[in-house]
């Protein structure tokens, strides 16, 4: 039996997305492209960052806590676990203790086998998500004629963090994480199986040595969130009148530091510290 979630959620309340940092905010992006006025919540984990290289275990009771709290306290009409660490992971124990829809953030498989010509295709993805079983029973069920070159990356994460904290991407340290991706002459695809991942998308483009497709979730995500809250698009919806979201996080994050910027720049203005 699901915990009951604050009463009072309804049309209005807003869809939660939850990560361990700021690549969350690449899905919050999709969401409002499609849910324009829709209202959004944001948690980032910052005080448990990376999730890469945690032990499933605590990754789960850690989520599972964390939603619970918030949701607790806020009401939240959807959670969206915008980070694929911990959906291939956490999502059946996050459904059982959570009364509101849940969606999660998959590498996007099907489509890169789907759209390589060469059917070899590449994951990049945090270390923990490239060796989930979760992970090859979607290449078993999605690629199994393509060979998959699978490359796990704390660096990446931290490069994407970087970059929205306004401290530049030190693009040789890009360029070595992905050189195994590169150094596949026939590889045509990479999956971007991380959400901090299209953060970087100008600089992955940037250092790469031919043409290549990367794919995200993002705009599948945001289509299932649309579906299940039955957005309805109106004629003046507008990015711009976004602005009173708040972004909870779990270590503190300095009043107009680039990293509060940066949020503000994903339309929540308020970054409040989450008590546990
Ligand atoms: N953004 C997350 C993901 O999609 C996790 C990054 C991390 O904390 O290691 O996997």
């Amino acid at each position: 039996m699901p915990l009951s979630t604050c009463p009072d959620h309804n049309a209005l309340a807003p869809v939660l997305v939850m990560d361990s940092g700021v690549g969350g905010l690449s899905i919050a992006h999709h969401i409002r492209q499609r849910c324009a006025r829709h209202p959004l919540l944001y948690l980032a984990d910052n005080g448990a960052f990376p999730y890469g290289d945690k032990e499933e275990g605590w990754l789960v009771d850690r989520v599972v806590t964390l939603a619970l709290t918030l949701i607790r306290r806020y009401p939240v009409r959807l959670l969206v676990l915008g980070c694929n660490t911990a959906s291939t992971v956490v999502l059946p124990a996050l459904r059982d203790a959570l009364a509101i829809p849940v969606v999660g953030v998959v590498p996007a498989i099907k489509p890169a086998a789907l759209a390589s010509r060469t059917a070899h295709i590449g994951l990049l993805a945090t270390p923990g998500t490239v060796k989930r079983t979760y992970t090859d029973r979607l290449i078993d069920a999605h690629a199994p004629h393509c060979r998959v070159t699978r490359v796990g990356s704390t660096d990446v994460v931290q490069l994407a963090e970087d970059k929205l904290a306004g401290r530049g991407v030190d693009l040789q340290r890009l360029q070595a994480a992905v050189a195994p991706l590169f150094d596949q002459p026939d590889l045509d695809t990479v999956v971007l199986g991380c959400t901090h991942f299209p953060l970087l998308l100008d600089e992955l483009q940037q250092i790469q040595p031919r043409e290549i497709r990367w794919v995200d979730s993002g705009a599948a995500v945001s289509r299932r969130v649309a579906e299940l809250i039955d957005y309805q698009p109106r004629l003046n919806d507008d990015l711009a009148a976004i602005g009173q979201d708040t972004a909870f996080v779990t270590a503190p994050v300095l009043a107009g530091s680039q990293l509060a910027v940066s949020f503000a720049r994903s339309g929540f203005n308020s970054v409040e510290q989450l008590g546990l």
